[in-house]
């Protein structure tokens, strides 16, 4: 890293620093995926944010006086040395132009189905819907709930999760994007606290990683909470809970759409005779499925052990799992 005193002298523009910050990350083997995905953006990002400067421009000229500097190092030393997420460090997370506060009691905003909110309302189900009720199942930050809440500009929406400390923050979030009038916080162990409340559109984002790769996961994605991540053995013990009890929560009519990290392989081997659509997303067209209530309610349609984890189940998921990874 050099000498930070030396540093701070020497730098003088903007475009200079991110440029340290760049090779500093790389030479650290820093791991990205908590909103930037390599060395350059996410030095860029550090130095705007604690320059107070548009994240949408990088004024590469601009000096920068030894105070400002020795801001910007502090950030990257942060990064480099606790191996923490930018977003940890900067207390935001971005969902394409909406800001959402973020800190170590939530996993980073960073779902898939917010793709599908943000920048596929072609979606045609999504697009022709009229929710009124719907459900962010394990909200975390809240931040798929406020997303929800700017699609659907009339829908009431309840956003459950069973930490506390998650609902705190999402209390932020709502509050800031002035969401307080129409999402409600439910503290619930998935469906149990929601009673009989139906809804037009459910969405989960779970905790999905497999216990294997929670051992194997990089310094950054252990900073997160693990209640946020852990999804047992196969990785698919809130999917399963998710598949079997959402039919009693939705409305005739209604939608499930759940992330599932890539799964998709495991999770069709699992519920062959569940007729599973797989939309594109960035991560591919094996991360998020959307299953009606008509198709979960159909007989048959949860398959003989309704998915739950029988021998030949857990024999077949786990080597489905092997190759996967
Ligand atoms: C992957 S995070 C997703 C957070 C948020 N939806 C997002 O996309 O950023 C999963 C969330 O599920 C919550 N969770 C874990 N177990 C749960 C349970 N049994 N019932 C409800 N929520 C649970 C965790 O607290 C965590 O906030």
């Amino acid at each position: 890293m050099g000498s930070r005193k030396s540093a701070v002298v020497a730098l003088t523009t903007v475009g200079a620093l991110a440029r340290r910050g760049e090779r500093w990350f790389k030479n650290a083997g820093l791991v990205y995926g908590h909103g930037t995905t390599n060395a350059r953006d996410e030095a860029i990002y550090l130095t705007l944010h604690a320059l107070k400067l548009p994240l949408d421009h990088l004024p590469e000229k601009r000096a920068v006086t030894a105070t400002q500097a020795a801001q910007v190092i502090k950030l990257f030393e942060q990064r480099i040395l606790q191996r923490t997420p930018a977003a940890y460090l900067t207390h935001e997370a971005w969902l394409g132009k909406y800001r959402f506060y973020a800190d170590e009691r939530v996993i980073v905003p960073r779902s898939y189905i917010a793709e599908l909110l943000l920048q596929n309302p072609a979606l045609a189900w999504l697009a022709k819907s009229h929710v009124r009720r719907a459900l962010d199942l394990c909200t975390g930050s809240g931040c798929l709930a406020v997303l929800l809440g700017k699609h659907f500009r009339h829908a009431r929406i309840d956003a459950a999760d069973i930490s506390g400390d998650a609902l705190a923050v999402a209390s932020v979030n709502v509050r800031r994007h002035r969401l307080r009038k129409r999402i409600s916080l439910v503290k619930s162990d998935y469906f149990r606290a929601l009673g009989q409340r139906r809804y037009d559109l459910i969405i989960s984002n779970p905790p999905y990683v497999r216990t294997a790769m929670m051992r194997t996961l990089p310094q950054e994605y252990q900073r997160e909470p693990a209640l946020a991540l852990a999804g047992g053995s196969d990785g698919l013990d809130a999917v399963r809970i998710i598949l079997t009890q959402a039919a009693d929560h939705l409305n005739p009519g209604g939608l499930l759409i759940v992330e599932c990290g890539h799964a998709r392989e495991r999770v069709e081997r699992t519920w062959p005779r569940l007729p599973f659509l797989w939309p594109d997303t960035s991560g591919g067209d094996d991360c998020v499925f959307f299953l009606t209530r008509d198709e979960l309610v159909r007989p048959g349609a949860m398959g003989v052990f309704g998915g739950r984890k029988s021998h030949s189940v857990s024999r077949r998921t786990s080597s489905a799992s092997n190759s996967l990874n």
